[in-house]
């Protein structure tokens, strides 16, 4: 059975087209929407550009009211039959009145190997903490902010003179290999962890 992905994103969704890419031939999944909270999102651009449905849901006319911002997202998604949520580069916490329906069918990508580095700035941090290593994990999305089972992991050495942005580009493009390897065995309902290398 096709299982409908949604893909959230904030950005540029590097994660989300390596996704969607991923999603042909005998692969369970296929896109069935990309969202985002900003309407200016690159992500959303390329998506309409390739005739995959879109949403976008602003989050500042909310204010603080996340719960009125997630019951307009829960909403959007109705009329796309959604299976699958998967978080790629979305920037706004989800709070457990959104997580809790979808629970055990939403992942996410964070861009450190957890549980180490929770949070933003995960490569600036890696670094001042002087780590020989770092990477990326998906996992299921559960309430508590990069927790939740993980899917698969994937490391990359630290090099010297390495910044954050150069760090970030190396486990970026391990991103782009062990997300849609993830998605692939978690939309068959196989929830056995990836390692890479
Ligand atoms: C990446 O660092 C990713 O790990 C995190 O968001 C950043 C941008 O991702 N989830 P993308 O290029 O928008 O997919």
């Amino acid at each position: 059975m096709t299982r409908r992905v949604a893909i959230f994103l904030s950005g540029g969704g590097s994660n989300m087209r390596a996704l969607v890419g991923s999603m042909t031939g005998d692969h369970p999944g296929r896109p069935a929407l990309v969202f985002s909270n900003d309407a200016e999102a690159g992500g959303i651009v390329w998506a309409r550009a390739q005739g995959i449905a879109t949403e976008v849901v602003d989050h500042r006319p909310f204010g603080t009211d996340r719960a009125a911002f997630e019951a307009e997202i829960a909403a959007r998604l109705v009329p796309h039959g959604i299976d699958l949520i998967c978080l790629a580069g979305f920037m706004r916490v989800l709070t457990a009145g959104f997580v809790g329906p979808w629970a055990g069918r939403m992942i996410n990508i964070h861009p450190s190997l957890l549980p180490k580095y929770r949070g933003l700035n995960t490569h600036a941090r890696a670094l001042a903490a002087g780590e020989q290593e770092a990477g990326c994990t998906v996992h299921e999305v559960t309430p508590a902010l990069d927790d939740g089972p993980i899917l698969g992991q994937a490391r990359v050495p630290v090099l010297a003179g390495d910044t954050p942005e150069t760090l970030a580009a190396r486990v970026l493009e391990q991103e782009h290999v062990l997300y849609p390897l993830v998605l692939r065995r978690f939309a068959a309902g196989d929830r056995r962890a990836i390692f890479l290398p």
